[in-house]
Parts: C-alpha cells; sequence; structure tokens
C-alpha cells in the first residue's frame, strides 16, 4: 500500500512524475517515458497546459477531428470534434452529407436565460422576510454594479431575482432565485459572483431589517451557486424532407426507412433504457464539439439529462414525425456555452476551432452544437435501423484492433483492404492479421 504524500501540489513537475514512477511502477523507466512522451517541445504551449489545473505531470490527448458539410441556416461549416470513439466524426460527416443534399439543417436560439441560487435558511414569520426580501431587493442589485457593470454595457446582466419558499420540501429552506443573461459568455463566473454579492448583502441587511426578531435576523446562507439546469436557455435544430427524398438505403423504401425511424424515436421516447442509449449517441456528436470549442461538457451533460427527464420521466431528446409525405426529425436541448471567456481565448486548439467556425457567438455555436447532436442522432438510428450498429463501428474500429495488434502500415493496408465491403469481425481481424505474419 502506498503512504500518504504530505505537499504534494509544492513539488516540481520532475518530483512529482518521480513520485508517482516510484509509488505505483516500481521504478519502472517506461512508465516515466509514456508520461514523458506526451510534454509538448514548445515550453510555453507546454506551460500554459500545466497552470490549466493542478499537480500536472503530462497531457492527455484526444484526436481532434472534422467534419465537414455541415450546412445550418444556409450556411457551410466545417465542424470541429475532439473525441476518441471511433465512428463518431465519420457518422457525423456522413450525416452531414445526407442532409446538405436536402436542404441542410435549420436551427434557431429559442431562450439564453441562465439561473443561479443563493440556497438560505431562514426560521421565522415567512410575510416578513417577504417584505424584507421587497425592500432589500433593488440593494442586491445596486451592491453588485461593479460586477454587472460591463455585462449591462453589452447588453446582459440580471435579468431577475425572486424570494422562494421552499419550506414545503425542506424546513426553513428558502432561495434567491436569479435569472441572468451573460450573452457570449458561459457565464458561471460572472453569475457566481453575482450569487455571493447578492448572499453578502442579503445577510448584512437581514441584520439591520427592524421588522425581525433578533432569531430571524440572523439568516443562515448555505451556498450560493449557479445551476447548470437551464431550461430556458434553449436551442432547436431540425432537418425534413418528402420522405420520397430518403432513397439512400439500397434494400429499403424510404417509406419503410421513415417509419421504422420514427418508431425508433418513439420508442426512445417512452422507454428509459432505450431513451439513455438514444440520448448518449446525441451526447457523443454535442461533447466532442462542446471539447473543441473549450466549453464544459460536464455542465453540459448534466444540464442536458435533467432535461431529458423534465416530465418525471427519462426520455428522448429528439422527435421525428411523417406527415403529408414529409419526414420532420428535431431535436431540442438546453445549452449553456461560451465563445468568449475561459479557455476560449486561451487555448491555442480551441481558438483555431472557433476560427473555423468563423468565431460564432454563443448563440450560433448553440445552433451548431445542437445540428452535431441531431446529426449523430440520425446517423446512429439510420445504422440501426437498417444494417445494425455494428457494420460502421467495426469498420472504424478495425484501425483500433490492427494498432493494438501491432500491425505494420503495409498490414493495415492490405487488411483494411481485404475487409472492404464485408462486416468486420475481430476474431476474423486476428485470423487474417495471422495468415498475413505467417506467410
Ligand atoms: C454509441 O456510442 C452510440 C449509439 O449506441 C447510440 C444509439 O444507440 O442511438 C450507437
Amino acid at each position: 500500500m502506498i503512504k500518504p504524500v504530505k505537499g504534494f501540489s509544492k513539488l516540481t513537475k520532475e518530483e512529482k512524475v518521480s513520485w508517482v514512477v516510484s509509488s505505483f511502477f516500481n521504478d519502472n523507466p517506461n512508465a516515466e517515458s509514456v508520461i514523458k512522451r506526451y510534454w509538448n517541445d514548445d515550453n510555453e504551449l507546454q506551460q500554459l497546459h500545466d497552470e490549466f489545473i493542478e499537480n500536472t505531470i503530462s497531457n492527455y490527448y484526444l484526436p481532434f477531428g472534422i467534419a465537414p458539410n455541415f450546412l445550418i441556416n444556409n450556411k457551410l461549416f466545417a465542424i470541429p470534434m475532439a473525441i476518441e470513439e471511433s465512428s463518431v466524426v465519420a457518422a457525423a460527416s456522413k450525416a452531414a452529407k445526407f442532409w446538405f443534399d436536402r436542404g441542410g439543417f435549420r436551427a434557431e436560439v429559442i431562450s439564453t436565460t441562465k439561473i443561479g441560487q443563493v440556497h438560505f435558511m431562514f426560521s421565522g414569520d415567512a410575510a416578513k422576510l417577504d417584505n424584507f426580501f421587497s425592500v432589500v431587493k433593488s440593494k442586491l442589485i445596486a451592491d453588485s454594479k461593479s460586477i454587472t457593470k460591463n455585462m449591462e454595457k453589452r447588453g446582459g446582466g440580471i435579468t431577475s431575482i425572486e424570494l422562494k419558499d421552499k419550506t414545503a420540501v425542506l424546513e426553513n429552506y428558502y432561495q434567491l432565485h436569479c435569472s441572468f443573461e451573460t450573452l457570449d459568455a458561459m457565464g458561471a463566473n460572472f453569475i457566481n459572483s453575482c450569487l455571493e454579492q447578492f448572499a453578502k448583502t442579503f445577510k448584512t441587511e437581514a441584520k439591520m431589517f427592524d421588522a425581525f426578531s433578533e432569531e430571524e435576523k440572523n439568516i443562515e446562507i448555505v451556498m450560493s451557486i449557479l445551476s447548470n439546469y437551464v431550461p430556458d436557455c434553449l436551442v432547436r435544430a431540425e432537418v425534413s424532407c418528402p420522405v420520397s427524398e430518403l432513397n439512400e438505403d439500397k434494400g429499403v423504401s424510404p417509406e419503410e426507412f421513415a417509419d421504422k425511424f420514427v418508431r425508433a424515436v418513439e420508442i426512445a421516447q417512452v422507454e428509459p433504457y432505450r431513451a439513455v442509449t438514444h440520448n448518449k449517441g446525441i451526447m457523443n456528436g454535442i461533447d466532442a464539439v462542446v471539447l473543441a470549442t473549450g466549453n464544459d461538457f460536464r455542465a453540459v451533460e448534466a444540464g442536458v439529462h435533467a432535461y431529458a427527464a423534465r416530465n418525471g420521466s427519462y426520455s428522448s431528446l429528439t422527435q421525428a414525425t411523417v406527415e403529408n409525405g414529409v419526414f420532420k426529425f428535431w431535436i431540442e436541448i438546453p445549452l449553456a456555452l461560451g465563445t468568449v471567456g475561459g479557455l476560449t481565448n486561451l487555448h491555442p486548439l480551441v481558438r483555431l476551432a472557433l476560427e473555423m467556425l468563423e468565431k460564432p457567438s454563443a448563440k450560433e455555436l448553440m445552433q451548431i452544437i445542437a445540428v452535431a447532436g441531431l446529426a449523430q442522432n440520425f446517423g446512429a438510428l439510420r445504422s440501426l435501423t437498417t444494417t445494425g450498429i455494428q457494420k460502421g463501428h467495426m469498420k472504424m474500429h478495425l484501425m483500433n484492433i490492427l494498432n493494438q495488434m501491432g500491425a505494420t502500415a503495409e498490414e493495415k493496408l492490405q487488411i483494411a483492404t481485404y475487409f472492404e465491403g464485408k462486416t468486420v469481425v475481430h476474431s476474423d481481424v486476428v485470423e487474417k492479421f495471422q495468415e498475413l505474419r505467417n506467410k
């Protein structure tokens, strides 16, 4: 068993690596070389990455790929994606091309409200608290002016503060439930700073509110924090075309394809086991672009899944219909994103990704990312309801299998050529590889 380490964060990077190698790898030089192989030769760039977090010992690479030919609101995009799963970029590109030929994607932002809350405990007369809130509300806003003035200049800021009585669900529990418009910033720091200022003012002013008893003056602030549940920061993306134009898959009529596709979505609407996988596929597309553009995929994931369960049962994020011979497929999701601040100006690849997208506003990025999710779901359902998912998956996974076996470039080429048009099965690849080696 290893011993606890004291003052680890104060060690130099070399010392941290040594500690890891001696504690976990018996001083095996291979471990050290794996860690260091991922260091960047450019010291300045490496230092930038080192300083993103505490205790950095190396970099963790993900492939950074491009899904081209996305026509969104009549504008063409090549979408950057950071993801390790073999088939995601290929599926996105294929769906983009499919819909490019059918008028592309349409997307619109429905709302951009973000939420933060000051959670507090108050034991006393709720009517007096109500009265106190109406007196103190303007001061909450006035005291946060130094935080909000720049955001206000650009057209954003605090849009509402409400007092909510939550005592029916937890004794003495109340909140300041606050709404914000943070424009092109994701806004976490802005919102949290405002909330902490509200909490401070609220607590201080309560002490001086004459109508309160001594006990009532003693409001306990529990915490002040933004919410990653953003059902009013919502974007919608859609594709549609006459059913007769869904004619790509040989062996399936467009009508059959459309009906089966709609049924697959309906199953995800009513069956949580399927809905989770259905939505996971959507998040394959969404997370990859969220990551490539330096946004917080954990925040997006948390908010999206909560939204998927908003009606009390976990359900599909997409919907599909066939009406009057027209196939329609759409997604509506909450996305709190930023295109300024955070990593967006700091990480060179993130900057490049945003430049490739022509420096989108947060609203434009919401549309692009919703489209990436919809495209991914289209690709998955199209495969699932026709050929099955493994055909495409295993085709893309072939290189991983060959790399695992240590195939040379020539062997990879020969085996990939052999499997063209065939379904890739792991054991068949091993067999083919051994056959080549034993020749
Ligand atoms: C795999 O990463 C994603 C899928 O399972 C999504 C789906 O089933 O819809 C293929």
